[in-house]
């Protein structure tokens, strides 16, 4: 049995739902200048925001005008939680001001009270993919380690503001996709920096990334005197890469592969680098600057839990032809042919969920979140406007029976469930409203076109049965 403190609800993140991207003083984040895509069109980077660009986020689906209604929805299907970010643009428009901007304060007041008027318990990602993009302009993002100074500035007025309403919070989603640092959209989203624009991309990822990891020690330490029961976490993109085959050079390859997926988590959980980072970095000839401090600093800011993202599992093959796109798929990835796929790509694996759940417990034992898990298909709404989203009940389902076996029978530690996307939401890798992963359906399509009225589907009413039976009745 799941406890009855688990915190079953849901996830989506600022930018992706909320819109008014000029609203009540916000400022332009980098996504703000980023165009939609589609399955193998990359979205994207403009310079500023062009007069004869669609940018899908600039509206989004208008959670920042439909809140309240939203957040009765949410009540109604029984959450306890829900996961959202804070838009930093919005509490800082450039990002280097000293003084908050006060609308959006109050902004997440609103929100954070309507959501604790229903019981609902608000966890927050301080950076979703949301930064200033005047930071990326005026300073080259996180590859400057002025960013700290900003980052921790932003994160302690926000944590100090709300220090009564939000126990639950989180760094850097997904942290360590950037270690795919040949993939432009990773690195801008998380860094605000194109690697493979740079003389050295793979050195300066990992510089960058640093600067990361020292701001997210101390927001941990910070955070911590502001309230000491605030739960801090690391959100990580977990990904399992099996070994194709037995081969040992495949199993070889593999673990070296988890390597990469591991290494800021590594970082984030223990307060140091793994000693495979600093050999490669010796092999590598990379020099990556680091403070004397700044030892201390991660060992004293380690996190209280790790989040994580759960979608899919690759394969990997030691001498494989086939190379992943970055999206879908990683270096060395191949197609599994024990598990089917979505129609972008990613392979659909309830059992790599428990088997993801077991590898985070076992080489960390610290509690785990899993902050989001779903499924991004296209919904077809029948003549009243009603979407029957049995894959998408399928899917779930099979990931809540592996997630139960990981609690009840290799008892893992952990703390709640929120399917990413509850309600329609703009997709962070295409910028696609077709790709859907909600309980609620949004009348918005890939053009912008739509009334934006909110419809339960059918996956609505069997979520909230789950939620009430804890997991029982699926
Ligand atoms: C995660 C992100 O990578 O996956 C979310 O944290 C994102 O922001 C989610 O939306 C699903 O990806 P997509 O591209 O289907 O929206």
């Amino acid at each position: 049995m799941l406890s009855d403190k688990f915190l079953w609800g849901g996830a989506v993140a600022a930018h992706q739902v909320e819109g008014g991207w000029n609203k009540g003083g916000k400022g332009v984040s980098i996504v703000d200048v980023l165009t939609g895509g589609t399955h193998g069109v990359d979205r994207k980077i403009t310079d500023g925001v062009l007069e004869d660009c669609y940018y899908p986020n600039h509206e989004a689906v208008d959670f920042y005008g439909h809140y309240k209604e939203d957040v009765k929805l949410f009540a109604e299907m029984g959450f306890k939680c829900f996961r959202t970010s804070i838009a930093w643009t919005r509490i800082f428009p450039n990002g280097d001001e000293k003084e908050p901007n006060k609308e959006g304060l109050q902004f997440y007041d609103d929100l954070f009270d309507e959501l604790l008027k229903y019981g609902i318990e608000p966890v927050i990602t301080l950076s979703h993919f949301e930064m200033p993009y005047h930071l990326v302009k005026e300073y080259g993002g996180w590859k400057n380690r002025k960013l700290i100074e900003f980052f921790v500035h932003y994160a302690k007025v926000v944590m100090e503001r709300y220090k009564d309403k939000v126990k639950y919070w989180m760094t850097f989603n997904e942290i360590n996709n950037q270690k795919n640092y040949e993939y432009p959209l990773f690195g801008y989203v998380n860094s605000g920096v194109i690697f493979n624009q740079e003389e050295n991309p793979e050195e300066c990822m990992y510089q960058t990334v640093h600067h990361e990891l020292v701001a997210s020690a101390l927001v941990v330490k910070e955070g911590h005197k502001i309230n000491p029961d605030f739960q801090i976490g690391c959100m990580l993109a977990c990904v399992p890469l099996y070994p194709y085959s037995c081969n040992p050079d495949d199993m070889m390859y593999s673990l070296e592969s988890m390597h990469d997926r591991y290494l800021f988590g590594d970082v984030h959980v223990r307060g140091e680098y793994p000693s495979y980072a600093y050999k490669e970095w010796e092999r590598k000839g990379y020099h990556i600057h680091m403070e004397p401090e700044d030892a201390k600093i991660l060992k004293e800011g380690v996190v209280d839990y790790i989040g994580l993202s759960y979608y899919m599992t690759n394969a990997v093959k030691a001498d494989a032809v086939v190379q992943g796109n970055g999206l879908d798929g990683f270096p060395g990835s191949v197609p599994n042919p024990y598990v089917k796929a979505s129609d972008w790509g990613w392979q659909i694996d309830p059992i790599g969920l428990r088997y993801a759940l077991n590898l985070l417990y076992e080489r960390y034992q610290k509690p785990l979140f899993i902050v989001e898990n779903g499924f991004g298909a296209i919904d077809t709404p029948d003549e009243q406007g009603y979407v029957e989203d049995d894959y998408r009940i399928e899917y779930l389902k099979n990931h809540i029976i592996e997630m139960k076996k990981a609690v009840e029978l290799d008892g893992i530690d952990l703390m709640g469930y929120t399917p990413w996307g509850c309600i329609d939401c703009i997709s962070f890798t295409t910028g696609e409203m077709k790709k859907r992963y909600g309980f609620i359906y949004v009348d918005k399509d890939n053009d912008g076109n739509g009334t934006l009225n909110r419809s339960k589907k059918k996956s609505f009413e069997w979520f909230k049965r789950v939620i009430e039976t804890n997991g029982e009745d699926l």
